[in-house]
This record gives C-alpha cells, sequence and structure tokens, in this order.
C-alpha cells in the first residue's frame, strides 16, 4: 500500500468509526391507510402503500437512516410494534389514522417510545383540523416529540429528516 492509500484508508476507517450505526426508524401507518391510492384519492394522494414503502426506505438512506413501513388495521399490533421499537431502539414514525383520535391504548404505547428516549413523530396526510370536528382531537400528540400534518406523502419524507436532525 502507498503511503496516500494508506491515508486514504486511515481516513476512511475514522469516518466510518465517528458515523456509528445505522439508526433504525419503524413507519407505521394504521388503520385503512393500506388502501392508500384507491382510498378518497381527493384527500389522500394517489400514491400506494407499495410505493410508500419504496418511497420510506428511499427516503430514510438519504438521510443515513435504515426506515421500513408497516401497516395494521389492528390496535393490538399498533400496541406491540411500539413495545418492539422500544425494545430494539428504533425510532418511530406513525400514522395512527382514525386511532389518533380515541386510542389511549396507542397513545399508552406511544409514551413508552418517547420515555425510553427515541424519537417519536406523529404524521398525517391530510390536515385534521382543517376536517370534521373530531379529527381536530389527537391523543397522540401529547406523547409524540412532534406532529407533521397536512403535507400529503411529503409529511413523511419530512418527518424521517426530523428523526435524522435529531438523531444525528
Ligand atoms: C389521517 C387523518 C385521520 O383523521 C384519518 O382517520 C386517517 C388518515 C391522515 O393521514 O390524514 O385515516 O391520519
Amino acid at each position: 500500500m502507498t503511503s496516500d492509500a494508506r491515508v486514504l484508508a486511515w481516513v476512511g476507517y475514522e469516518r466510518a468509526a465517528s458515523v456509528g450505526p445505522m439508526s433504525t426508524v419503524l413507519v407505521v401507518n394504521g388503520p385503512n391507510l393500506g388502501r392508500l391510492g384507491t382510498r378518497e384519492p381527493e384527500k389522500y394522494g394517489s400514491t400506494t402503500q407499495d410505493e410508500l414503502a419504496a418511497l420510506v426506505m428511499e427516503w430514510g438512506s438519504q438521510v443515513g437512516l435504515e426506515a421500513t413501513l408497516r401497516q395494521s388495521d389492528s390496535e393490538t399490533d399498533l400496541v406491540h410494534w411500539m413495545h418492539e421499537a422500544v425494545d430494539n431502539g428504533w425510532h418511530v414514525v406513525l400514522n395512527p389514522a382514525a386511532f389518533t383520535h380515541y386510542s389511549y391504548a396507542l397513545r399508552d404505547a406511544c409514551a413508552l417510545v418517547t420515555a425510553a428516549g427515541l424519537t417519536l413523530i406523529e404524521v398525517h396526510l391530510t390536515n385534521p383540523h382543517a376536517r370534521e370536528e373530531f379529527r381536530a382531537t389527537s391523543v397522540i400528540s401529547g406523547v409524540a416529540t412532534a406532529t407533521i400534518a397536512g403535507l400529503g406523502i411529503d409529511s413523511y419524507q419530512i418527518a424521517l429528516q426530523a428523526v435524522a436532525h435529531r438523531v444525528g
């Protein structure tokens, strides 16, 4: 190895050492969001759940995060996924969908995430405050790190950038 190559190898090593392991972000979509693309597209857009899953991975890697998307209509799954995030030290981007407005069980599970020092960003495609009155209440916001709403699928990208900014 030439001395130049040795210097470059050392710089590479130091950079890798200072960057450390990639943080993981679990992106979770709640009930009815599996229908993205065909569900009221005038409100929720035309991007499908599968397309969003690919975008989430891409947006995550652009900011140095390992991000994966899961979706379930079941409150039990969402609660268990919050527990899994706590146990594994994963940050969370969560669209709780209709559970936003009334699920104390999901709120309590989200509280465990932020109490563990992890970032949990609540996201919405629409702006719930500009819609029916019942949507103005979020039982999740009070235990979330932040809420990003009303920007369509950009809400997810901005949430991932926010996580990267905080953990970077
Ligand atoms: C939503 C808003 C909720 O009120 C609604 O129940 C959803 C989607 C949004 O992303 O805009 O399912 O969370």
